[in-house]
């Protein structure tokens, strides 16, 4: 699987992102920035809660080339300043990222980021400001991270606040994101598949809303899906983030319905759902938003875009490994768009390292 890594070091360095975002009936804006990531093709593994033993090694081994490490909050420390608390045991992501270096995967070859937020975590304290976490970012990390990655979700308690994203909210994460872009760090952004939607329009700052099309015969409906959430970030600082990886292993998504309940074959539903997004984006109405509706409907083009899928034992889910990989494979050959990656949770789940070793054959085989 070195052979992934050896294409990945040839790669250009310094890479254009193109983003093209502009009100619905009118001409694109064409922007061009570039990313901090310096490779074109990303296979992207998040850590979970297994940061002091060696599976981050054989999935790195099996063609990872982006770690995700599991999860910081953005909160106000005891003295009353801006601070990212909690997060993997620092002595042992400088231990592996030291074991990755002396094996020749060293920091030019893998990217390491920190997530910030996840399922139940709490939303950033707003009354920080973004420059104050930028601050707090580089104490957090002492040099031992690359970037960071957005990953703030719902909570189980449905009435939860951390159900909804306040305007001051998304506004610093946009604004962070801003600020550590500019800073030469990666930034990216991992909305669940109904926080960035192709399958509707809708715009929402909660995220315990139901997908109304999608019929699975529950009552109640499951009802902790958002309504392009993510969207607003993306549009508010189109040039900051250097790529955005969609869940599509969400509970309940519409890659799980039209695979099971509608039936679409899984390799035929990911070809589509690729080509619907890279080839016509998310387009997202913000006129419903008393906050946003300024913004009137974007049409948002995601270059830098990945998908990902939970382990589910080594397999890989809701569309297999092998499936995901087949897609991917068959557009790279046709010559057509494509994403630019995978990225998959967890490898606490896959200490095997399977989803990697798969993916990789997909994306660079
Ligand atoms: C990790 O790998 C090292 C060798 O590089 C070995 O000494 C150590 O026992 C391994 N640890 C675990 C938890 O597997
Ligand atoms: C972090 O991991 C190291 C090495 O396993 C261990 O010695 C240390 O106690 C851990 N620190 C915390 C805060 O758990
Ligand atoms: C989020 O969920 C967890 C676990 O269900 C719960 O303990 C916590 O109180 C919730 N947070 C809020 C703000 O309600
Ligand atoms: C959704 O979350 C908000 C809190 O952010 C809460 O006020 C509202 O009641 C919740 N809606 C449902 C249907 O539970
Ligand atoms: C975000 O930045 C804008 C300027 O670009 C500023 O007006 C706004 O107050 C900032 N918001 C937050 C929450 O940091
Ligand atoms: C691919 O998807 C089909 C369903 O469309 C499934 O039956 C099959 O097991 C998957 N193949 C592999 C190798 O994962
Ligand atoms: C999934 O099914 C819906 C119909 O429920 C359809 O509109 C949509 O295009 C399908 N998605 C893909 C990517 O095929």
């Amino acid at each position: 699987m070195r052979v992934s890594h050896a294409l990945t070091a040839v790669a250009v360095l310094v890479l254009s992102l193109f983003w093209e975002i502009a009100a619905h009936e009118g001409a694109f804006v064409h922007d061009t920035h570039e990313t901090n990531i310096p490779f074109e093709n990303i296979l992207v593994a998040y850590q979970s809660w297994s940061e002091c033993d060696n599976a981050t090694i054989t999935a790195v081994e099996s063609g990872v080339n982006v770690i995700i490490w599991f999860a910081t909050n953005l909160e106000t420390d005891e003295e009353g300043n801006a601070a990212l608390q909690g997060g993997p045991n620092h002595t042992c992501v400088e231990g592996m990222i030291g074991k990755l270096s002396d094996m020749g995967y060293g920091r030019d070859k893998v990217k390491h980021l920190i997530s910030v937020g996840g399922w139940d975590a709490p939303h950033p304290d707003t009354s920080n400001s973004a420059e104050e976490y930028a601050e707090a970012f580089e104490v957090f990390s002492d040099g031992l991270f690359d970037g960071l990655d957005w990953d703030l979700e719902g909570n189980d308690s449905l009435t939860a606040e951390w159900n909804y994203f306040s305007k001051e909210c998304l506004d610093l994460m946009a604004n962070l994101s801003r600020i550590l872009h500019d800073r030469g760090y990666i930034v990216s952004l991992a909305p669940p598949e109904s926080y960035l939607d192709i399958q509707t329009t809708a715009f929402s700052k909660f995220v315990n809303l139901t997908y109304p099309d999608d019929d699975w015969g529950d009552d109640p409906p499951f009802s902790y899906h958002g309504h392009n959430t993510y969207a607003y970030p993306l549009v508010k600082e189109p040039t900051a983030f250097d790529f955005v990886s969609i869940q599509i292993y969400e509970t309940k998504s519409h890659a799980s319905y039209n695979t099971t309940v509608l039936g679409t074959p899984q390799v035929d539903y990911m070809r589509a759902y690729i080509k619907s997004l890279v080839e016509e984006g998310v387009t997202v109405d913000f006129t419903t938003d008393d906050d946003f509706n300024e913004l009137g409907v974007q049409k948002l083009k995601i270059n830098k875009v990945i998908v990902g899928l939970i382990s589910a034992g080594g397999v890989g889910g809701p569309i297999t490994a092998v499936n995901a990989s087949k897609a991917f494979a068959g557009l790279k050959e046709g010559g057509e768009r494509n994403i630019d990656g995978f990225f998959y949770w967890c490898i606490g789940d896959d200490k095997d390292g399977s989803l990697p070793k798969i993916l990789s054959e997909g994306i660079w085989g």
